[in-house]
């Protein structure tokens, strides 16, 4: 860390205390944003983070979903985003109009929502997850017919592990969906008998191929714990970073050099400055909202898994 950014560091800390101001960061974020972060971790850690912080002040260091998961779960406090252009592809391939029509189309049945979708889809839920939790939720619900949105692959992912009916939102993750079988046998050919662990947000064929499927924060525990020294990673290429920082004597190589989200990138430390020196970049989801919002975030995190 050059002076200039040991300055910033200290400075955020500073204003950060003197607000009583929490820091979150998602794995995927840059490494200098998870370095001066109060905690990093997959959507379902920061979800239940911020539920339960006494901060009054919440930086969401991700994108806009996140942001606003933590408005949902705090309406008093005050909740910001240091980017307010960081969005998600994945969310903005649903509005609460379309799911509304489709829902008209269906018989009744619940309709578990994948975080990564905006505030008005989630009010539209039974019951919400992440790539944590998405089939101990599916699990959870006593119908064996669903409609699980907006994660095409996370959809598909669930009905093979639960075997239960589940309709399909045609949405997708444009950096997971990059990932190619080819892709995994090229780094399969160059590091023979590394672990290859995969998010759930991969084509089917690629968790085909997986030894692991798992969240961010899942395959950093999985890394942590294994007797293996050498994985590929088929997730966004943030986690490499926590991934070799936590484990120096292992070695960590992404299935492919394009698995980068721009939204996560936005980020830097200067914003993380800036938004909390003049309280701008405020997320706040409106009580019409939020309240069937809460249900469907609530009901996800009471289930304890
Ligand atoms: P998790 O960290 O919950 O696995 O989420 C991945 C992701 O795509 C977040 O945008
Ligand atoms: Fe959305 Fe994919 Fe980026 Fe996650 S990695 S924020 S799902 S576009």
């Amino acid at each position: 860390m050059n002076d200039d950014q040991a300055r910033m560091y200290s400075r955020i800390k500073d204003v950060a205390k003197a607000r009583n101001a929490i820091i979150l960061a998602h794995n995927y974020q840059p490494a200098e944003i998870q370095d001066l972060a109060d905690m990093c971790g997959d959507s379902l850690e920061l979800s239940r983070k911020a539920a339960h912080t006494d901060a009054d002040v919440i930086v969401f260091c991700g994108v806009h979903f996140m942001a606003e998961t933590a408005s949902i779960l705090c309406p008093h406090k005050t909740v910001l985003l240091p980017r307010m252009d960081a969005g998600c592809l994945m969310a903005d391939m649903i509005t609460a109009e379309a799911l509304a029509a489709k829902l008209a189309t269906l018989p009744p049945m619940p309709v578990v929502t994948y975080v990564n979708s905006t505030a008005d889809v989630k009010a539209l839920s039974t019951v919400c997850c992440t790539s944590a939790n998405v089939v101990q939720v599916v699990n959870s619900l006593p119908e064996n017919e669903m409609l699980l949105t907006p994660d095409r692959n996370l959809a598909m992912y669930a009905a093979s592990r639960t075997g239960k009916k589940i309709h399909i939102w045609e949405g997708y993750c444009p950096t997971h969906e990059w990932l190619r079988p080819e892709d995994v046998d090229q780094a399969r050919a160059e590091h023979p008998g590394a672990v290859f662990i995969a998010h759930p947000e991969c084509r089917p064929e690629i968790l085909q191929m997986a030894d692991v499927i798992t969240s961010t924060s899942g395959m950093l525990r999985h890394a942590a714990q294994a007797d293996e020294k050498e994985f590929i990673i088929g997730t966004e290429q943030g986690l490499l970073y926590p991934l070799r920082k936590a484990n120096p004597d292992k070695q960590f190589y992404p299935a492919s050099t394009r698995l980068i989200c721009k939204n996560m990138k936005k980020i830097q430390a200067s914003d993380v400055l800036r938004c909390l020196e003049t309280m701008t970049g405020e997320v706040k989801v409106p009580e019409a909202i939020r309240v069937p919002a809460l249900k469907a975030v609530e009901l996800m995190i009471s289930l304890k898994v």
